[in-house]
C-alpha cells in the first residue's frame, strides 16, 4: 500500500461529493477512478477536474468492478448504512461523512461491519483539522492550561445553505450541532458526559418541518459544563456563511476560536460576506482547508496503519450525545447519559 496509487471512489456526487472526489485528485498518490450517483449529471459535473472519471448509477457497481482502495461515502445523513456495509463487505476502507448515521443501530451496524471486515473506517469530523481547534487541543491535552471549567459553542449559517438543500429532512441538531458535540467529547475525553438539557424554536423554518435553532447544555462527570448554539434560520444576507466560535475557559486560560469572520471579506454590487477560508476554499485552483487536511490524514491512517481521523466508535458516541439532545427537546426533561 505504501509505494502504489491509491483508488478512490466516491458514492454520492452532491455538495459534499463534488467536493471530495476534486480534494480527492488533488492528493498525491491518490486517483479518483469512480463516482457513483443515481444524478448521472452530478458525476458528469466532474469530469472538468477528473477527466476519464467513471461515473456509476449504482454504488454497488463501483465497488464491484473499480478495484478500489478506499470509498468516501457523501449520501444524506439517514442514508450511510446501505452504502457502508457494501464497501466493507468489498473490503474496501471507508470515509464516511459525519454524523456516522442518523440512528445508534445503523452506526453500530457499520463499526461491526467494518471490524469484521478488518478495514479503516474514519468519519468526517473536519473541526479536528482545522488547526485553531487543533492547536486548542492539544495545548489543553499538554495540561499547561489546567483543567476545563467550560465550553460555549456556537454554529449558525444562512436558510439558503443547509435548509435549503435538505428541504427540511435532516434535524439541525443531527447534521450541525454534531460537529461542536464531538468537538467537546475530543476536548474533555478524560472525562464523560452525564446529561443534556435543550430547546429549541422554530418561527422562521417550521414550514420545512425543521427548528431555527438547538440551544444545548451538557455537563461532564468532572464538573465541566458546555453550552452549545445552533442555527440554520440566519437570513440570505448574513454577513457570514458559517457564523462559528469557540470559547474554552480552563483554570489557566482562556481560548478564543473564531471562524465567522474568516479573514477575507468580500463585498460588491450583488454580496457583502466574509468567505471561506477554512473548510474548502478555492486557491490557486484547488480547494485547501480542513478538508482536504482530513482527506490527506486518512490516506495516511490507510497507508501507515495511524488514526488520525475520528473513528467510528467516536463518532457513534457524539451520535448517540445529539440524539439526547434531540430527545431532551423533544421532552423538555433533562435527559441523563
Ligand atoms: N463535514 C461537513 O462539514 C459537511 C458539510 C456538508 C455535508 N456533510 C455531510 O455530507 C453528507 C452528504 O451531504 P450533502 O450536503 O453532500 O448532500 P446532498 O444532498 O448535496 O448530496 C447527496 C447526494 O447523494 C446522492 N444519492 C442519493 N442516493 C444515492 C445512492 N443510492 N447512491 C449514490 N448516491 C446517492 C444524491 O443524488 C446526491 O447527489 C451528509 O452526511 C452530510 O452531513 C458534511
Amino acid at each position: 500500500m505504501n509505494d502504489r496509487v491509491i483508488r478512490v471512489g466516491v458514492v454520492g456526487a452532491g455538495f459534499m461529493g463534488a467536493m471530495h472526489a476534486r480534494v480527492w485528485q488533488q492528493i498525491y498518490g491518490v486517483e479518483v477512478v469512480g463516482v457513483a450517483d443515481p444524478d448521472s449529471a452530478r458525476c458528469d459535473a466532474l469530469k472538468e477536474w477528473i477527466p476519464g472519471l467513471e461515473c456509476y448509477s449504482d454504488f454497488n457497481h463501483m465497488l464491484e468492478q473499480a478495484e478500489l482502495d478506499i470509498v468516501s461515502i457523501c449520501t444524506k445523513d439517514d442514508f450511510h448504512l446501505a452504502p457502508a456495509l457494501a464497501a466493507a463487505k468489498a473490503g474496501t476502507h471507508i470515509f464516511l461523512e459525519k454524523p456516522i448515521a442518523a440512528s445508534l443501530e445503523d452506526g453500530e451496524q457499520i463499526i461491526r461491519a467494518v471490524r469484521e471486515a478488518g478495514v479503516k473506517l474514519g468519519i468526517g469530523f473536519l473541526l479536528r483539522f482545522d488547526p485553531r481547534y487543533s492547536r486548542a487541543q492539544e495545548i489543553i491535552a499538554s495540561g499547561e492550561a489546567g483543567e476545563i471549567s467550560h465550553i460555549t459553542a456556537r454554529r449558525n449559517s444562512p436558510a439558503i445553505e443547509g435548509p435549503a438543500r435538505y428541504g427540511g429532512s435532516l434535524p439541525l441538531p443531527l447534521h450541525v450541532t454534531v460537529h461542536d458535540v464531538d468537538m467537546v467529547l475530543w476536548l474533555l475525553k478524560h472525562t464523560t458526559p452525564v446529561s443534556v438539557y435543550a430547546q429549541t424554536t422554530n418561527k422562521r423554518l417550521g414550514h420545512l418541518g425543521t427548528e431555527d435553532a438547538v440551544f444545548a447544555i451538557m455537563r461532564f462527570a468532572d464538573g465541566t459544563v458546555v453550552n452549545l448554539e445552533s442555527s440554520w434560520a440566519l437570513p440570505a444576507g448574513s454577513r457570514t456563511l458559517l457564523d462559528a466560535k469557540m470559547s474554552i475557559l480552563t483554570t489557566e486560560a482562556l481560548f478564543e476560536i473564531e471562524c465567522g469572520e474568516s479573514g477575507l471579506y468580500h463585498a460588491s454590487e450583488s454580496m457583502n460576506r466574509y468567505i471561506d477560508t477554512q473548510h474548502w476554499p478555492l486557491s490557486q485552483g484547488e480547494i485547501k482547508g480542513d478538508l482536504r487536511e482530513e482527506l490527506m490524514a486518512f490516506v495516511s491512517d490507510v497507508r501507515n496503519g495511524t488514526t488520525r481521523v475520528a473513528t467510528g466508535e467516536e463518532a457513534n458516541e457524539a451520535l448517540r450525545i445529539t440524539l439526547a439532545i434531540m430527545e431532551s427537546a423533544g421532552s423538555g426533561a433533562i435527559v441523563r447519559v
